[in-house]
């Protein structure tokens, strides 16, 4: 069941329009499709109809108002087979029944709550009705869905709402009609008893719109801030991108069971309610970010994946890519553009780069798959997004935005390809893109290396570049890469260097000395910079210009003159964590005999950088969140060991806390929390200030930083403050740490997204006694499989925050991990694949744990009636 890019074929029939009437039933829905159906002059000639289907009961089918002689098709389960269809347009009927309480996997129609709702990408569509279930295949859709009135009385579909009406038997129904045409993946409906929250909206050409927000009755205060970043999110696209909303309605539901974050089916988004509910009471700052940027992303794809869609699912990140591109461009306008971006190259690199670095590396568009749901990828999402910020970075804003109004313009109305959207920019810039689509094809994170030489007597400083990539599965030779490289001198006394290209071939170009902006296309390239006073310090890779790794680091002393002051805040706070990770590597080898760290410089900058005051907290508190163990044991990249790390990681932050306590106790003061709550950046920004002193000064001294995190708990006054609060306590075992567990779990136990919280941050503890604490969590009243959130807070957060505890020696963690995995597979496939890519880095593990995680997933892949999809996952991980 492999799929090859090189194999894409165009359909043979082309399916016009839709019309379905559902009538919405517990266990027993009949779904009745009426399809307009004509070949494809672009498809293969003569051939039969093959309609894809999944675990579907068909009920009846008619050809033209006929019904169908047996011998005339072929129904199975998964597939239906119509042997010689008209030549000619014709109109297939098909009932099917589908139960959707039954529904475990959530893909389909299925319940959650007392509500029915749909998730159909990517292939849930044919769990519905037997359907060409491909993004290819474009059609106009009618919806008519009929329910109880008292269990559904709200009846949401696609497109504009046309017609309503009781019905006898209590019963009630709904029309809906969208006239885009679109690919069945983006179909959804959703019936039930929801209360929302409702706004208009006027398009800046002046159309009206209806925007809801459908949630669990009582819930619908906690919708505003969702309804905010939908309002914002829609004027934001018509201004960066002069795209505006299409339909008179737009609606959103929030549904508690959600295998991933949200989805944009047109004009109906589903949502997990993670990704809608906030209040300052049960809500995080990151919450309430989270919200903004899936409300936008969800939003952007009206443009971006729906109204433009994909051939076919290699070309994923032909949505998922540039959506992810327009949110992050989005909050960076909405908040701080420098935070930001640190907080998503953080993300890049803690997932997308050891995704990349293992045996699950794949291109951003993969040539091949097995299961696609898997593909749902850091690589294809971030990286994917990556890509096209390097776009805009090489061709320039103004071409990059022809280059987009290029593409909505030509490709409005079709399924189009990497290619199509790259064409575009081409021509948009003048600019032969060949070499940059590398970036879509190869897969692994190229390293640069970096020699320079500064010439007192000429005044000359060069810089020497090198990239190569490592091999990945399947791709062992890399061709070299177009690689953006936005960098600056900083001279002797810390100003900005105005750049002057050497003349030649060795020089930079006039317009990359302007732009600040090299490009490394070749192998190796070296650069002149000419009058050059004295020795300066090279930053590299500002606002992190291309998805590379940056090899080797630079001296402690270039490290802090960047740290005090690099123009680019972005590679000021690189300093810290290049500084941090430095440390952390001394303090390893310390511990094998070597020399330890010597802190003081780096210390002593960050005691500045807290006690200065002025400028952006959230900066300075991002300079202090040290890198985490997952970025230590990537920089190690093989024989990691997580209990060094551990203890070299707790080192540094016993220290640093030290020597920070006096400041960090009074910028602990300073920023408490001010009259009333506004979740806005600069305000988000004092609390991390306030909550990185905290935690900081409690690994300082637990005797005085435990009692002020109590004194936290009990009077915070908003979420952020009470979860930063208990983290920190749920460092320091004892009793004071489980009264306020208890304490949380009383106070919060009927709302389930804050729950989740409480589970998670026990998962996470570093404590030998953790494995035996996550298998009570598994045991507890409000433990169970079948609500994805809840199963990714405990075994997602101990599999992939709790690092020392999952790579146990004693293998108990794994164990853990493959007992839920194969609990959840027959269930919920996609959670149980995506729970066990928490091995995918097992490779870089010292030999012990290495053998051990390899023994766990050959187990894994043994065992009877495997999913496609944790199969996928276990074999490409053992490669
Ligand atoms: N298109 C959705 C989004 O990124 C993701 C849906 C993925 N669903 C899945 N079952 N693979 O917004
Ligand atoms: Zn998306």
């Amino acid at each position: 069941q492999a799929v090859r890019l090189a194999d894409y074929r165009p359909p043979a029939f082309l399916i016009d329009a839709v019309d379905l009437d559902i009538s919405l039933d517990r266990s027993k829905t009949r779904v009745a499709a009426r399809l307009a159906i004509r070949r494809n002059p672009a498809g293969q000639a003569g051939a039969p109809l093959a309609l894809d289907g999944d675990g579907l009961v068909l009920r009846r089918v008619a050809l033209d108002g006929a019904p169908l002689a047996p011998e005339a098709y072929e129904a199975t389960p998964d597939s239906f087979l119509l042997r010689a269809p008209p030549e000619g347009p014709f109109t297939l009927e098909i009932e099917t029944d589908v139960d959707p309480s039954a529904n475990t996997q959530l893909s389909g129609l299925y319940r959650s709550g007392s509500a029915y709702c749909t998730q159909c990408e990517a292939e849930g569509f044919r769990r519905i009705t037997y359907f060409l279930d491909r993004p290819d295949v474009l059609s106009v859709y009618t919806t008519r869905i009929e329910a109880d009135k008292s269990e559904a009385p709200v009846l949401l579909g696609n497109g504009n709402p046309v017609g309503a009406g009781d019905l006898d038997g209590g019963r009630h129904f709904a029309i809906w009609r969208d006239p885009f045409p679109k690919p069945c993946y983006l179909f959804a409906l959703v019936g039930g008893d929801l209360g929302h929250i409702s706004e208009s909206y006027r398009t800046s050409s002046g159309r009206d719109v209806e925007l809801a927000i459908y949630v669990e009755r009582g819930k619908e205060p906690f919708a505003s801030y969702a309804m905010d970043s939908l309002v914002r999110s829609m004027r934001w696209d018509e201004q960066a991108f002069g795209r505006e909303y299409d339909l008179d309605v737009f609606n959103i539901v929030a549904v508690s069971d959600f295998n991933m974050g949200a989805m944009e089916n047109k004009g109906l988004n589903i949502f997990n309610d993670k990704y809608v509910l906030a209040s300052p009471e049960t809500a995080t700052d990151s919450d309430y970010a989270g919200i903004e940027s899936v409300i936008a992303h969800e939003y952007f794809h009206n443009w971006t994946g729906n109204r433009i869609t994909c051939r076919d699912w290699f070309q994923l990140c032909l949505k998922e890519g540039l959506t992810v591109y327009r949110d992050q461009e989005f909050s960076a306008d909405q908040r701080s553009r420098a935070v930001k971006r640190i907080s998503d190259v953080r993300g890049l690199r803690a997932q997308q780069f050891p995704e990349d670095a293992g045996p699950l590396a794949h291109p951003v568009r993969p040539s091949l798959y097995h299961e696609i749901n898997n593909f749902y990828t850091a690589t294809v999402y971030e990286k994917g997004a990556e890509i096209v910020r390097m776009l805009k970075t090489l061709i320039g804003e103004a071409d990059f935005r022809r280059g987009m109004d290029l593409y909505f313009a030509r490709f409005d109305g079709t399924a189009a390809t990497v290619e199509d959207f790259l064409a575009c920019f081409a021509e948009a810039s003048g600019r032969d893109l060949a070499q940059f689509s590398l970036w879509y094809e190869q897969a692994g994170t190229p390293q640069i290396s970096v020699q320079s030489d500064y010439d007192a007597a000429a005044k000359t400083f060069t810089l020497a570049l090198e990239q190569s990539t490592p091999p990945t599965p399947g791709q062992s030779d890399k061709k070299p890469f177009v690689i953006p490289l936005a960098l600056g001198l900083i001279g002797e006394n810390g100003d900005e260097l105005t750049l002057s290209a050497a003349p030649g071939e060795t020089g930079a170009s006039g317009e990359e000395c302007a732009r600040g902006v090299v490009e490394l296309s070749t192998p190796k390239r070296k650069i002149v910079f000419e009058n050059v006073p004295s020795r300066p310090v090279a930053s590299l890779l500002r606002g992190f210009s291309a998805p590379v790794r940056l090899a080797p680091p630079q001296s402690a002393e270039d490290l802090e003159r960047l740290l005090a002051h690099d123009s680019d805040s972005f590679n000021r706070w690189q300093a810290a964590q290049s500084l941090a990770l430095r440390s952390v590597f001394a303090r390893i080898e310390a511990a094998r005999g070597g020399e330890g760290a010597d802190d003081k410089a780096f210390f002593d900058a960050l005691k500045r950088l807290v006690e200065a005051g002025e400028g952006d907290p959230s900066l300075v508190a991002q300079a202090l969140s040290l890198p985490s163990e997952i970025d230590i044991a990537r920089e190690m990249g093989k024989d990691v060991d997580p209990d060094v790390i551990y203890s070299a990681r707790s080192g540094l932050r016993r220290d640093l806390g030290r020597f920070l306590a006096p400041a960090l106790a009074e910028a602990h003061a300073r920023f408490a929390p001010q009259e009333g709550f506004s979740p806005d950046a600069a305000s988000a920004g004092r609390r991390a200030m306030r909550n990185v002193a905290l935690d900081l000064l409690a690994a300082g001294d637990p005797a005085s930083g435990g009692p002020l995190a109590e004194r936290q708990f009990a009077e915070a006054t908003n979420m952020t403050d009470r979860i930063c609060a208990l983290a920190t306590l749920s460092h320091l075992p004892g009793a004071a740490r489980e009264d306020a567990f208890a304490a949380f779990y009383e106070r919060y136990r009927k709302d389930h997204l804050v729950v989740d919280k409480w589970f998670a941050l026990q998962s996470t503890i570093p404590e030998v006694e953790t494995t035996a604490r996550v298998a009570r969590l598994m045991a507890h009243e409000d433990f169970s499989l079948a609500n994805p959130n809840r199963v990714r807070a405990v075994v997602g957060s101990f599999a992939n925050g709790n690092p020392t505890r999952f790579h146990a020696l004693d293998g108990s963690g794994y164990a853990l991990l493959e007992r839920v995995v194969l609990e959840l597979d027959p269930k919920n496939p996609q959670l149980a694949a995506r729970l066990l890519s928490a091995l995918r880095s097992w490779r870089s593990l010292e030999e012990r744990r290495r053998k051990i995680a390899e023994t766990t997933l050959r187990r894994i892949l043994a065992t009877p009636d495997l999913s496609a999809d944790v199969s996928d996952i276990a074999t490409r991980a053992l490669g």
